[in-house]
């Protein structure tokens, strides 16, 4: 049986406190018709605060944050540590985004320094790995996809996987408009369960892979309905609230 699909609102450097508020309102109107779905919101860190006021006991609607530091306190101008996240009941945490990587220069290591202080405090870290369009007309999915997990398995272990979500996201979908087959994205999922099943398959079973790059209201369900592929990560659509329910109406309607 599939999971519970997860669905991540990444807003990245948009929204404002307005769109918080409303977005977690209409969540919250909704909940009943909803609570087949998982959701999280990651808005940008400084309106946390604000969200979590709009989270009750819900058991379906959570808040993420789309970066964390790879420290716990220090000389760290403008960061923001796990512990601080925990403090304020956030539970996902997305980091090695395809825009972090390329424009904050992360590399392997910090993003498996993250993954690891996520992990000993306790969230739950949406890795994001993918492709460029050159490997993805070369057919290297598999080898990039395994280059970007591998450092985290070397330092940490299977073990790590367990409570981990994966979001495969081609560079070259992400707010282009343009998405792989269904077929495409599919495969490149197998590809990275199978992998991980190499070395515990029980984990690989559990672990949760999310789509993200141009989904949208149009696409979604074709997506979804791929037997390896547990959720969404959405950006661009999640900023427009009408489009962003109406994604999670027809999920949840197909149910
Ligand atoms: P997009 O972004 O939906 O706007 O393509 C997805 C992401 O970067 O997570």
């Amino acid at each position: 049986m599939k999971k519970i699909p997860f669905i991540l609102a990444n807003w990245k450097l948009n929204g404002n406190l307005l769109l918080i508020k409303q977005t977690l309102i209409r969540l919250n109107k909704e909940r009943n018709f909803l609570k087949k779905l998982k959701i999280a919101i990651a808005p940008p860190i400084i309106y946390l605060s604000e969200a979590q006021k709009y989270i009750y006991d819900n058991k379906n609607i959570y808040l993420a944050a789309q970066n964390v530091d790879a420290h716990i306190s220090g000389p760290f101008t403008g960061e923001i540590s796990a512990y601080m996240l925990q403090e304020f009941g956030i539970k996902y945490v997305i980091i090695g985004h395809a825009e972090r990587r390329q424009f904050h220069y992360e590399d392997y290591k910090v993003i498996t320094k993250k993954f690891l202080i996520l992990k000993q405090y306790n969230l739950i870290p949406v890795l994001c790995i993918g492709e460029l369009y050159k490997d993805y007309a070369n057919k290297e999915i598999r080898n990039i996809c395994i280059k970007q997990i591998n450092p985290i398995l070397d330092v940490l272990g299977i073990e790590s996987f367990k409570r981990t979500i994966i979001a495969y996201e081609p560079i070259w979908a992400i707010g282009t408009g343009k998405t792989p087959s269904p077929e495409y994205i599919q495969n490149a999922h197998l590809c990275i369960r199978s992998y991980l099943s190499q070395y515990d398959d029980s984990i690989a079973k559990n672990v949760v892979l999310q789509y993200g790059g141009s989904v949208n209201a149009n696409n979604v369900l074709k997506i979804l309905l791929q037997s390896d592929v547990d959720g969404i990560l959405l950006g661009k659509s999640s900023i427009h609230l009408n489009e962003f329910l109406s994604i999670l109406r027809i999920v949840s309607n197909f149910l």
